[in-house]
C-alpha cells in the first residue's frame, strides 16, 4: 500500500498545524500578558520586515537551522544546512578549469574548493551539478550589497566522470548580516551580536537523487560555537589547509600562497 501523502492528508496537517500555531501563539500573549498596544507593534514590526525587504533575513536567522535540522533526523545523506536569504537561481554555468565569476583584482586568499560527489551506496556520481555562492572578502554577497557584479563569486559547475570537483575562489571571510533594519533590531535588543561564521554556500542536484543544500565551514574559524543563525553542525565542518610550499604554489601556477578546503556530498535518494 502506498504511504505518500494524499491532498487530504496534506489539508489535515495543515489544518492541524495552523490550529496548534493558533494554540501555541495565544498561550505566549497570555503569558507575557501582551497588550493590544503591543500586539499593534508586533504587527506593524512584521508589515516594516516586508517593506525593508527583510523578512526572509528575519526568520532565516532564528528559524531556518531548525527545520534543517528535522530533515537531517532522517536523511540517509550528507547534512543538509540552512540556504539563507542570498542564494540566487540561474548562476552562469562554468567551463573547466572552474573559476568562480570574480572581478579583476578579487581581493582574498586563493582557495580551490574540492570533493566528490557520491550516492549513499558509494557510487561516485559524474555530471552531478554544484551550485556555489559566498561572500567576497568584505563579507558581502553579490546581487544583496550594492556595486558588485550580479554574479560575482556565484556560479554552476559539474563533476567530471568520477563524481570528483574543483574550482578555484577565494576563501571567505566570517561577516555581519545586515543590522540596520528590524532584524539588527531584534537581535541588538537580544543582546545578540551579527557575525556568521566563514562559509561556502552550496547546492548539490543529480537527475535522480534528491537535490540538496549545504554550508561548508572551516575548522578552527571565528564564530563557529555562536553563528547569529545557529547553524553550524557537526559534519558541516571541514579543514581548511594552508599550501605555502614554493613547488605547490608553482603547481597552481601561484606566486602566494592558497588554500584548499575538500568536502564529499552524499546525495539521498530522490523522495
Ligand atoms: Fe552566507
Amino acid at each position: 500500500m502506498s504511504t505518500a501523502p494524499t491532498a487530504a492528508s496534506a489539508t489535515s496537517r495543515t489544518k492541524d498545524v495552523l490550529e496548534d500555531l493558533e494554540q501555541v501563539l495565544l498561550a505566549f500573549m497570555r503569558k507575557h500578558r501582551i497588550t493590544h498596544e503591543q500586539y499593534r507593534f508586533a504587527t506593524q514590526f512584521l508589515v516594516d520586515t516586508v517593506k525593508q525587504g527583510e523578512e526572509s533575513l528575519l526568520y532565516d536567522v532564528f528559524f531556518e537551522a531548525e527545520s534543517t535540522d528535522i530533515g537531517n533526523r532522517t536523511r540517509t545523506g550528507s547534512p543538509e544546512a540552512i540556504e539563507g536569504p542570498f542564494y540566487l537561481a540561474g548562476a552562469p554555468e562554468l567551463q573547466e578549469p572552474y573559476v568562480m565569476p570574480m572581478r579583476d583584482g578579487e581581493r582574498g586568499d586563493v582557495l580551490f574548493f574540492v570533493g566528490k560527489v557520491r550516492d549513499v551506496e558509494g557510487k561516485p556520481l559524474a555530471g552531478a551539478e554544484l551550485d556555489l555562492w559566498h561572500a567576497d572578502a568584505d563579507g558581502l554577497y553579490s546581487n544583496i550589497h550594492p556595486n558588485i557584479p550580479l554574479w560575482n563569486l556565484r556560479a554552476r559547475f559539474k563533476t567530471d566522470s568520477n563524481g570528483n570537483f574543483e574550482v578555484r575562489t577565494i576563501v571567505p571571510p566570517p561577516y555581519e548580516i545586515p543590522k540596520d533594519g528590524p532584524t539588527g533590531q531584534v537581535l541588538k535588543t537580544m543582546g545578540r551580536h551579527f557575525f556568521r561564521p566563514a562559509h561556502l554556500h552550496v547546492k548539490v542536484r543529480h537527475s535522480e537523487l534528491a537535490e540538496m543544500t549545504s554550508q561548508i565551514y572551516f575548522l578552527g574559524g571565528q564564530y563557529l560555537d555562536n553563528d547569529v543563525a545557529n547553524a553550524v553542525r557537526d559534519g558541516l565542518v571541514a579543514t581548511l589547509e594552508c599550501h605555502d610550499d614554493e613547488s605547490d604554489m608553482k603547481s597552481r601556477g601561484l606566486g602566494r600562497p592558497y588554500y584548499t578546503v575538500e568536502y564529499e556530498f552524499v546525495l539521498a535518494p530522490a523522495h
